[in-house]
């Protein structure tokens, strides 16, 4: 939907279009993608606006300014934000106080914010008799759940990646591993790591593989980046990996010490490519939040398998994935499946 200035739009409406606007902010990064839309009682829109990232105006701010320069009056005004209003000063000001100083009358958000610091903002509101409701919608939780997962967690998201025969080897007996899956497939692999913001191996798969860990979708390389990850203690010096200056290693053994060291880098999503032996240490200590496994019509009959002892002894207890898709890539298919309580 892309209304026009002078057309007035329900509250569901401004709601839809502040989704759209927040999908317009980039989907890495340590902020969520937030859209604001502001209204008159009549439902013609005021300002709209959008957060483009980290260190940039808030949704809320920017509609704010966009109401201002197009020479509208916003006091009285409904905010539809896309996100709780912010509560705190960050690199930017708290969004709650924006609004109250601005004169705004009335706010509807869709999404609670989870945040320690940042959530309370509909709270504020409210105390200062700037009615703040809760409006849940289903598009906006959905920019928002990786994120918000993260949050919650105080962890990075975490998704575990791996490409696979039909009986579950990741390499043959001699250590190879290209390619197991066709172009289809890897070229899917590039645009998730296109969608994240770090990618962790450990330091068997640089040993064998040597992968640069750059997002190439379409063969080209994708503006953005991911923080390239090496898990593990050996030398690697000479790997492709560290051309790039962008690539960092965490000499742990200890999931959880990996994912709070990328946090304190501001990383929030991350895709552990394996090998066996990351996944599986990721695996067990339940830090698994999404399972992409790419699976090839192909036997090996040797050589390692994805996972391997995880401390699950009877079927009762085994892992089992849930809002699970299916999609065919070529000849592979690539399974997904969410954790969502971890293990
Ligand atoms: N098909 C696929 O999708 C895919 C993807 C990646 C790799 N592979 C294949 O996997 C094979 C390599 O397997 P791998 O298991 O050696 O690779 P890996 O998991 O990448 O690296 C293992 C190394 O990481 C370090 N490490 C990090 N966390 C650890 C932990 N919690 N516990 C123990 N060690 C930890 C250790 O090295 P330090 O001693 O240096 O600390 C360990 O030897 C290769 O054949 C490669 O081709 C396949």
């Amino acid at each position: 939907m892309a209304a026009g200035p002078a057309e007035a739009l329900t509250d569901e409406e401004a709601m839809d279009f502040a989704v759209v606007l927040a999908g317009r902010g980039p989907v890495t990064g340590p902020n969520p993608r937030v859209g604001c839309v502001i209204t008159a009682t009549d439902g013609t829109e005021l300002g709209r606006g959008w957060h483009r990232g980290a260190g940039t105006p808030h949704a809320e701010v920017a509609a704010l300014t966009d109401a201002r320069e197009r020479g509208n009056e916003v006091v009285g005004a409904t905010a539809h934000v896309t996100l709780e209003p912010c509560n705190h000063t960050g690199r930017t000001g708290p969004c709650a106080g924006a609004l109250t100083d601005a004169g705004i009358g009335r706010v509807r958000y869709a999404v609670v914010d989870p945040g320690d610091a940042s959530a309370g903002g509909a709270a504020t509101l409210n105390a200062r008799g700037i009615p703040a409701e809760h409006t849940p919608h289903g598009g906006a939780e959905a920019l928002t759940a990786r994120w918000r997962r993260a949050m919650t967690l105080g962890r990075p998201y975490v998704i575990a990646k791996w490409a696979a025969t039909l009986d579950g080897r990741m390499a043959a007996a001699d250590g190879t591993s290209f390619w197991i899956t066709g172009e289809d497939a890897r070229e899917h692999a590039h645009q998730v790591r296109g969608t994240v913001d770090a990618i962790a191996v450990g330091t068997g798969t640089v040993e064998i593989d040597d992968p640069s860990l750059s997002a190439r979708p379409g063969g080209v390389e994708a503006g953005h980046q991911p923080l390239r990850v090496v898990v593990g203690s050996r030398p690697t010096e000479d790997a492709a990996v560290w051309r790039d200056e962008n690539a960092l290693r965490v000499d742990s053994h200890a999931p959880r010490d990996v994912l709070a060291a990328l946090w304190q880098r501001e990383v929030r999503s991350l895709v552990v490519e394996g090998g066996p032996t990351l996944l599986s240490a990721f695996l067990r200590a339940g830090l698994v939040d999404e399972v992409h496994a790419y699976i090839a019509p192909a036997l090996l009959g040797a050589g390692p398998t994805v996972v391997t002892d995880l401390g699950i002894g009877t079927m009762t207890d085994a892992l089992r994935g849930q809002d699970v898709t299916v999609t065919r890539l070529g000849a592979d298919t690539l399974v997904i499946a969410h954790l969502p309580g971890g293990i």
